[in-house]
């Protein structure tokens, strides 16, 4: 077999799609450090760190803090998984693509009864009417997701851990596109189980999902009846594998590991609160540039979260085409919409090490550049608006 492929040949894009977000060039060499065996102390050393360093990030005490192998997903269903069993109910609220995946997981699963609180794409769902359907069937657990990557919503939190600990359920919370980019106070917010993705907020390489579970979550999982179905995803496991024992589960991705700490390194270094107002600084500069090019946002204005802006395609322009276009001929990269939105919107991400003056300004101008051809009239300059906001930042 002969192959012309080479990974010389991958191309340098700027990442402005809701994830992967480029990487810091000191997470890049992270992946290139020397290799050591999963049992080295320095590798343990380094687990240890990592899991401090996610304590941090998730701004939580939680003994039980680490990062699984696998993506956003791996997180996800092990959540799901771990904590709800044969007989049990859990409400989730769905909003969009990535919530329903949540229920796909669910209806997997032998004997859950899975109660949907539907909302409308755009919207969150509506506080109350979740508060409602968990007083009403009392689940063990209660699953959002804090910012819908499909619709670019952050879900409101507050209030909803006590209504879920008030009726024994436990609160797991979606946090694959917010985490270290979005304001998430996990123990603050009475979170039971929050889970991450590497990729996104963090800039870290694909391939980790950080995790945190309250003490509470960890002991129900212990006390379950029954096994957790999924062996490689038991949390328990990892737990094991990420506590003073380091018992071994499976062989840790080194190289992954390596480069997500340095990551969460550059995420303290940056200070977490300087980090979530970057984000909604760049937030801001981008929704004022789509805005004064006369672009509608799908995300409702008071919901919208920093690290996703959506967008709508103008009448008569196919995102998917303009996305491509933006790739070939600007070299950034932006997404469009999933589900039925699939080729009438964009989601642009403002996240990690892509949060950028330079790149905002890019994507604008490139958005320009391609819808003129379209015969699209923006309203105004889309950077020029961009560069009023960031000029009144530093006023
Ligand atoms: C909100 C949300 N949840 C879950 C996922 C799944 O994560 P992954 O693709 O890393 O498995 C994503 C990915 O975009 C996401 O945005």
């Amino acid at each position: 077999m002969t192959t012309n492929m080479s990974v010389k040949s991958a191309p340098e894009r700027i990442l402005m799609a809701p994830g992967p977000s480029n990487l810091h060039p000191r997470v890049v060499q992270a992946l290139i450090a020397p290799l050591v065996g999963h049992k080295d102390p320095y590798f343990l050393d380094l687990l240890d760190e990592t899991a401090d360093l996610l304590r941090h990030v998730f701004c939580t005490r939680n003994a039980a803090t680490f990062a699984l192998p696998g993506t956003g997903g791996s997180g996800m269903e092990a959540a799901l998984i771990n904590v709800l069993q044969p007989g049990d109910t859990v409400v989730i609220a769905s909003a969009g693509f990535f919530a329903q995946r949540m229920v796909d997981i669910c209806e997997r699963l032998n004997d859950v009864n899975v109660v949907v609180v539907p909302g409308t794409w755009g919207q969150p769902v509506d506080h109350d009417v979740l508060l409602e359907a968990v007083r009403q069937h009392r689940p063990r657990a209660v699953a959002v997701v804090h910012g819908e990557t499909s619709t670019g919503v952050e879900q409101p939190l507050a209030g909803l851990a006590d209504s879920c600990h008030s009726v024994g359920a436990l609160l797991l919370v979606d946090a694959v596109a917010t985490l270290g980019g979005v304001r998430l106070p996990v123990d603050d917010l009475g979170i039971d189980v929050c889970f991450s993705g590497s990729q996104k907020c963090l800039s870290a390489p694909p391939g980790l999902a950080p995790i945190t579970i309250s003490d509470r979550a960890l002991a129900a999982i212990q006390a379950r009846r029954t096994p957790v179905q999924s062996w490689y995803l038991d949390l328990g496991l990892h737990a094991g594998l990420w506590g003073p024992d380091h018992t071994y589960h499976h062989t840790s991705p080194v190289l992954s590991l390596y480069a997500l700490a340095e990551a969460l390194r550059i995420v303290v270094e940056e200070g977490l609160e300087p980090r979530l107002a970057r984000h909604c600084l760049h937030s801001a500069a981008l929704s004022a540039g789509i805005e004064a090019m006369g672009l509608e946002q799908f995300a409702a204005r008071g919901f919208r979260v920093p690290s996703v802006v959506t967008v709508l395609a103008p009448e008569g322009v196919s995102a998917l085409t303009v996305r491509t276009q933006l790739l070939d001929e600007v070299n950034v990269e932006i997404s469009a919409g999933l589900g039925e939105q699939a080729d009438s919107m964009w989601r642009i991400g403002v996240m990690g090490h892509s949060a950028q003056r330079a790149n905002v300004m890019l994507v604008l101008s490139g958005l320009e550049q391609v819808l003129s051809r379209y015969g699209y009239a923006p309203r105004g300059s889309g950077t020029s608006a961009a560069a009023a906001v960031y000029a009144g930042a530093t006023a």
